[in-house]
């Protein structure tokens, strides 16, 4: 298995084992957070760029402070402050800052940004979002999910809302990795995309798992163990906010939908920023249920375990 100097662009690029493997390190390197322990090491000496077109409040201060705990100097570069936002070309600037640091982690808008800057870097680049998908967070909630319900093999993971999310591509592709029987319950329209829905097929058929897509609202959540949503209107999407509202109302997550999934125990995960009285309300995002603060915060560790995996 390796992971040093390799890009991680999509979770499509990694097999099952390997995604098994970045949710377990996160889960053990969380641990030796737990027991204490702020210093790695393991970079000392590096350091990381950290490359943003989007806003982020979580992806960006977990890298940061991931790369700092070890030992790698975390360079924050936001567009709008850099020549990118004068029109410099993404294979020059993935050229010059892979001369400077030892990895680009970068937020984009348009997923094809990242697949020329890692064909321009010759460091590892690792998606910190894009319109098609969020690896980084999916390792961190597929931690939670297995820290919540200890295994994530066989439970009933719903993704509920936009299907062709950037969130729901990814948790689809890391939970159908290690055995899930997962769920996108969404409206005609929003499946998630199709070389997705093939990855899944395949990953839950070689894990035990399964996948399936279903318009029903309250169908689609009974006898779920994680229900799961994400915004409706993700950045460089806002042209389409009223259609989008109008289209999904049926999918948000509130009492009445949670009273669809029956008489058992089960969390509610949102990768936040949540818009609430859209895609969740209050009650349920506040509720004892709520697995959210703490999946904000496995995006530390899943951010520590990706950069000591992925960097030189
Ligand atoms: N979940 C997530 O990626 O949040 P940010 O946009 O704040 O980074
Ligand atoms: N789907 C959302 C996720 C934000 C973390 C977006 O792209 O805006």
């Amino acid at each position: 298995m390796v992971f040093k100097g390799r890009d991680l662009l999509s979770l499509l690029d990694f097999d099952v084992d390997e995604i098994r493997i970045m949710v377990e390190e996160t889960l053990r390197s969380k641990m030796e957070y737990l027991a204490g322990r702020r210093e790695w090491n393991l970079l000392r000496g590096r350091s990381v760029a950290l490359i943003f077109e989007k806003p982020s409040t979580r992806t960006r201060t977990s890298f940061e402070v991931a790369a700092f705990q070890l030992g790698a100097y975390p360079v924050y570069i936001s567009k709008k402050d850099s020549q990118l936002s004068r029109g410099e070309p993404i294979k020059d600037t993935a050229r010059v800052l892979s001369r400077y640091v030892d990895a680009i982690v970068a937020r984009v808008l348009k997923h094809e940004t990242l697949v020329e800057m890692a064909k321009y870097s010759d460091k590892p680049v690792i998606n910190a979002l894009s319109d098609l998908f969020h690896p980084t967070q999916a390792i961190g909630d597929v931690a939670t999910i297995k820290e919540k319900l200890g295994e994530v093999k066989e439970k009933r993971v719903v993704f509920v809302g936009d299907g062709r999310d950037n969130v729901a591509h990814s948790l689809v592709l890391a939970s159908t990795s290690l055995g899930a029987h997962v769920k996108v319950v969404t409206a005609p329209g929003y499946e998630p995309l199709d070389v997705v829905i093939a990855s899944a097929e395949e990953r839950a058929r070689k894990s035990g798992g399964s996948f399936s897509i279903e318009y029903d609202p309250c169908k689609g959540v009974r006898g779920a163990d994680v229900i799961y949503t994400d915004v409706w209107v993700s950045m460089g999407f806002e042209d389409e906010a009223e259609k989008r509202r109008r289209d999904l109302m049926p999918y948000q997550v509130n009492e009445k939908l949670l009273k669809c999934v029956g008489n058992k125990e089960f969390i509610v995960m949102h990768c936040l920023p949540a818009k609430r009285g859209e895609e969740i309300v209050e009650e349920v995002l506040e509720s004892p249920r709520s697995a959210v603060w703490d999946q904000a915060e496995n995006k530390l560790h899943s951010a520590r375990a990706i950069l000591s995996l992925f960097v030189p």
